[in-house]
């Protein structure tokens, strides 16, 4: 049958007019302000109502809460590890909507599958995991539990069928590793109690020595090592562990090595950067967030495996009612975490055909040139001290003498920027990324000259946490 022929009331028809709003708005007030969260619901009429509302009232309302709503794409928001935007994903994303396709099977996902398949071979390809496996994940975290889920069933046999006992299997990774190494422990019946965390040198990188040495005590004390989760691109210093020598230690006491490049994994974009994960070819397994320093919409994340047919072993089910035609190849839901799965691929494949390997290796070399920028204005700033050498975008800094937490506050109040601080060796520091590349040099000053004004209106503060 025919689609129905669009009348006004089609709320679809709105669409341009409301992004335009959107995006002016942008511009306008590239921080909205904080809401009181018990006003807003009444404020914004959120509620959901008994009887439906016109479609007018409807848009209003629709319109009024994404006015509402925290920018992160524009030119004062710094607060997460994404930022920005590559408009044309943001398109591929809405015509994901809009086909609502659901990634299980190639009958209902037709050349989207392919889509897919085309982007996991290119990355596993820039990972030197050619001819490896992969998938597509709802985020980091998951790529990550994906990971140790393979893992685990790779180390322990048969716990896929029978359970797995627990209690003395040791997950290994640096103390500025991201949380969810920790809580996929805890889902997984790891433990989180077992999630032994390595040292770390002032960089931030997890000391291959201390790794070794943890491993053979705990080894010597009965426990058994499950795998170790080495981190490219930490969440606040944007570290990268060594992987090379990490994968010689896994390889002496033969355990899985995964590396988290959820947020450093878009090194391999550039040829320029692509040393600081020097080894990765060695590892087992990797997380790479296109959400991230890509400039997709969230969520695009991947878990590639170096060895062929992982996923499928680890992950797949059968159901008569669901896998009805083709090849088990072109039918991704035999091998993913998920039944019906957003189409995540098509805005990276869009933005990808865009900018093309060239232009993707601009973009991380743009993302860095800024934080150079940035780290260069911290460090000739005699108010200003830098907390740790950067290896990657991130640039983490003090207000000499002025609480980092209260100035990050205070620019949200104050609708300067979105700002966010985390804990750099037992201290409370902020910490700048550089992730947009649409943001300008300019833009950065600005922001420094406003954390400078700002904290200069504050009293005297003590950043040293307790620990
Ligand atoms: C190093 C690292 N790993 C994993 C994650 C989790 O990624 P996601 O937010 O996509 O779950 C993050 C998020 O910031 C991260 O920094």
């Amino acid at each position: 049958m025919p689609a129905a022929p669009k009348t006004s009331t089609d709320p679809l028809t709105h669409a341009q007019e409301l992004l335009d709003r959107l995006l002016q708005s942008e511009i306008d007030h590239p921080v909205r302000p904080t809401l009181d969260p018990k006003k807003a619901v009444s404020d914004l009429g959120l509620a959901i109502p008994e009887r439906g509302l016109p479609m007018d009232e409807t848009l209003q309302r629709l319109k009024d809460v994404v006015l509402a709503t925290p920018a992160t794409t524009g030119s004062g928001f710094f607060n997460q590890l994404f930022g920005g935007r590559e408009p044309v994903a943001v398109l591929a994303d809405i015509l994901a909507a809009v086909c609502n396709t659901s990634m299980y099977t190639y009958k209902a996902a037709g050349v989207q599958v392919l889509l897919e398949q085309i982007l996991l071979d290119k990355m596993k390809d820039l990972a030197g995991f050619a001819g490896g496996d992969g998938l597509f994940t709802p985020g980091g975290s998951l790529s990550n539990m994906a990971a140790m889920i393979i893992a685990r069933n790779e180390a322990i046999e048969n716990s896929r069928e029978t359970g797995f006992p627990g209690g003395n299997h040791v997950v290994y990774t640096s103390a500025e590793s991201h949380y969810s190494v920790r809580k996929n422990a805890g889902l997984l019946g790891i433990g989180r109690g077992n999630v032994h965390k390595v040292a770390a040198d002032r960089v931030g990188r997890m000391i291959p020595e201390e790794l070794d040495k943890a491993i053979v005590k705990d080894t010597a004390d009965g426990l058994h090592p499950l795998m170790i989760i080495s981190t490219s691109g930490t969440t606040v210093m944007g570290a990268f562990d060594p992987i090379r020598p990490l994968a010689e230690v896994a390889k002496k006491h033969n355990t899985w090595l995964h590396v988290d490049g959820a947020f450093g994994g878009s090194a391999l974009l550039s040829e320029q950067f692509k040393p600081l994960m020097d080894g990765i070819e060695l590892a087992d397994s990797l997380t790479w967030d296109a959400h991230k320093m890509m400039g997709v919409p969230l969520i695009c994340s991947v878990m590639l495996t170096r060895e062929p047919g992982l996923t499928g072993k680890h992950f797949d089910e059968t159901a008569t009612y669901l896998f009805q035609q083709d090849e088990d190849m072109l039918n991704p839901g035999t091998r993913s975490l998920q039944c019906g799965r957003r189409n995540d691929a098509l805005k990276l494949w869009a933005a990808w055909q865009h900018l093309g390997d060239d232009g993707y290796r601009d973009r991380v070399n743009r993302q860095f040139e800024l934080s150079r920028h940035f780290l260069a204005r911290v460090e000739e700033d005699p108010d200003l001290t830098l907390s740790c050498d950067p290896q990657w975008v991130n640039i983490c800094f003090e207000v000499t003498g002025k609480p980092s937490d209260q100035i990050c506050d205070e620019l949200d109040r104050r609708q300067l920027a979105k700002l966010g601080w985390g804990i750099v060796h037992g201290r409370r520091v902020i910490r700048m990324v550089c992730v947009n590349p649409a943001q300008t040099e300019a833009e950065l000053d600005a922001l420094l000259a406003n954390v400078k004004d700002v904290a200069e209106t504050l009293p005297d503060g003590d950043n040293s946490v307790q620990s």
